[in-house]
């Protein structure tokens, strides 16, 4: 087993119990912990290092997972997804928040992505631009069946993975710069028509780092603001949104067995 502590997580694979291949990554440390503490058994912190809180737990079901924390952004998830993958992570579940950009895709929902439209730079230094941004197909098969399983109300599909919250998600009344790059103007009306669900900030990176260094990604996305009709994230429903994906991928995550190609 490798030793090898990671710089940025901060803990390495003799820190895990063996046979650990899973991780639930979520953007906010406050939500990993969640996860490990409310909704897994034997939660133990691995580290708290720049707010890349990582814990050790299990599921119901015996099996040992990660919950790791990216950061917000690509940049930063990039990092924590190569060193979780440099500890031996084969299957790196995403949950996450998102914006919809559908109208029928209400609050309270969650999205699976099974690809995502990748405006990352940070992909484009693992990947070409044109390489895809694909889930493993596999687990996106799983989050959907948990999904069904659990009545969680979603959708399978496409979603926008952008690198700013603001700009990039074109916002302007909530935002301190009232003003949009040309090429930004009209841009979610453009993804409505693509079909494309959501916003959200790091799938893409992910998946395409899931292609490239041979491991498994999936991502579900709870849906916490309704783009077409405000900016802001509807605080009020958020919790009971994000458990809705929590409850999701952890179903997932006990049944899951990987295929290697
Ligand atoms: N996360 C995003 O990236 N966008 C939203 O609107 C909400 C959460």
């Amino acid at each position: 087993m490798s030793t090898i502590r990671p710089y940025h997580i901060g803990f390495s694979a003799a820190d895990l119990e063996e046979g650990t291949t899973i991780a639930l990554l979520s953007g906010d440390p406050g939500r990993s912990r969640h996860i490990a503490e409310s909704k897994l058994v034997g939660a133990r912190l691995l580290s708290d290092e720049r707010g890349l809180d990582s814990y050790a737990a299990t599921l119901s079901n015996g099996r040992p997972v990660v919950c790791a924390t990216s950061g917000m952004g690509a940049p930063s998830a990039s990092i924590v997804i190569n060193e979780l993958a440099q500890i031996g992570i084969t299957t790196i579940i995403r949950i996450g928040t998102s914006g919809s950009i559908q109208r029928h895709v209400a609050i309270g929902s969650v999205v699976i992505a099974h690809a995502a439209l990748c405006r990352h730079g940070a992909a484009d230094d693992i990947a070409p631009p044109e390489y895809p941004a694909a889930a493993d197909p596999f687990l996106t098969v799983a989050l959907a069946n948990a999904a069904s399983e659990a009545g969680v109300a979603h959708h399978v599909g496409v979603t926008a993975s952008v690198d700013t919250f603001f700009e990039g998600q074109e916002r302007t009344a909530t935002s301190a710069n009232p003003h949009l790059l040309r090429r930004l103007q009209g841009s979610m009306d453009e993804y409505v028509n693509l079909g494309i669900l959501n916003y959200e900030m790091e799938a893409g990176t992910l998946f395409k780092m899931g292609g490239v260094y041979g491991i498994s990604t999936g991502c579900v996305l709870a849906i916490i603001a309704a783009r077409h009709d405000a900016e802001n994230p509807d605080l009020a429903l958020k919790a009971t949104a994000v458990d809705n994906a929590i409850d999701v991928a952890i179903r997932a995550a006990a049944t899951w067995t990987r295929r290697d190609s």
